[in-house]
């Protein structure tokens, strides 16, 4: 498989992976004006861009997914319950569902709790062994933190069902599990994240402070201190989202 990692704007990370075997792939939370850089990496491993998909609506920049997947003639992907939100025609995700891109599968993990439509994608390489090899963790699990609960209300509740997500969905996972997540050191989409743009579910579960807390200590600590809301959220929502 092939793999490539973009540190991009608003400390967003993006991913483009795939096959270059079978020439399919896969973008991943492409941020508005990066399009070009994608189409570029297809053509220069060969491959299709067979889906676009955004771990979530995004708070905190414009998404280029939209536009991309136009451009290439793939479907644009959101998990299914932005059914009624988003105001445009998308791919729904379901929880469970598999992907395939030639000898790569990718399951989707259904992981609300920093949005209520946050996905993770599980990817198992077949070609390198049958389990999976990393996951990519949208703004659900950071390397060193984990994602802000409040952007869309109800931060408590919204804290628990992160506290579930992580603990049915995540932390189950073998330690070698490889983590991408969404951003690096300093997002305003989570408090404390590393500079380091991956880790794994082990090292995670050893020093990531908030993994080895009780429920309760855990909607705490992540409410305590929220950081301010992102300068321009309520239009960049309402850019993702709108016809
Ligand atoms: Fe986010």
């Amino acid at each position: 498989m092939f793999f490539r990692q973009l540190a991009t704007k608003e400390s967003s990370l993006s991913y483009f992976f795939g096959c270059g075997t079978k020439g399919k792939s896969m973008a991943v939370d492409v941020v508005a004006g990066d399009e070009e850089w994608f189409i570029e990496e297809a053509k220069k491993a060969g491959v299709t861009i067979n889906f676009v998909i955004d771990t979530h609506v995004h708070a905190d920049h414009y998404s280029g997914g939209r536009k991309l997947a136009q451009m290439v003639g793939a479907p644009y992907c959101l998990h299914e319950s932005d059914k009624g939100i988003v105001k445009f025609d998308f791919e729904p995700l379901s929880d469970g569902q598999l992907l395939n891109l030639g000898n790569v599968d990718v399951e989707v993990l259904h992981t609300p709790g920093h949005t209520p439509d946050s996905i993770c994608l599980l990817v198992t390489d077949r070609r390198r062994g049958e389990l999976p090899w990393f996951v990519i963790t949208g703004d659900t699990l950071f390397v060193g933190s984990i994602g802000r609960p409040d952007l869309a209300g109800k931060e408590k509740e919204m804290a628990g069902q992160l506290y579930e997500s992580l603990h049915t969905k995540l932390l189950p996972l073998p330690n070698e599990i490889e983590i991408y997540p969404g951003h690096q050191a300093g997002s305003v989409c989570g408090a404390g994240l590393s500079g380091k743009p991956s880790s794994t579910i082990g090292f995670e579960k050893r020093w990531n402070p908030g993994l080895s807390m009780k429920r309760t200590d855990f909607i705490e600590y992540l409410t305590k201190e929220i950081p301010p809301r992102p300068a321009e959220m309520d239009r960049m929502v309402e850019a993702n989202i709108s016809a």
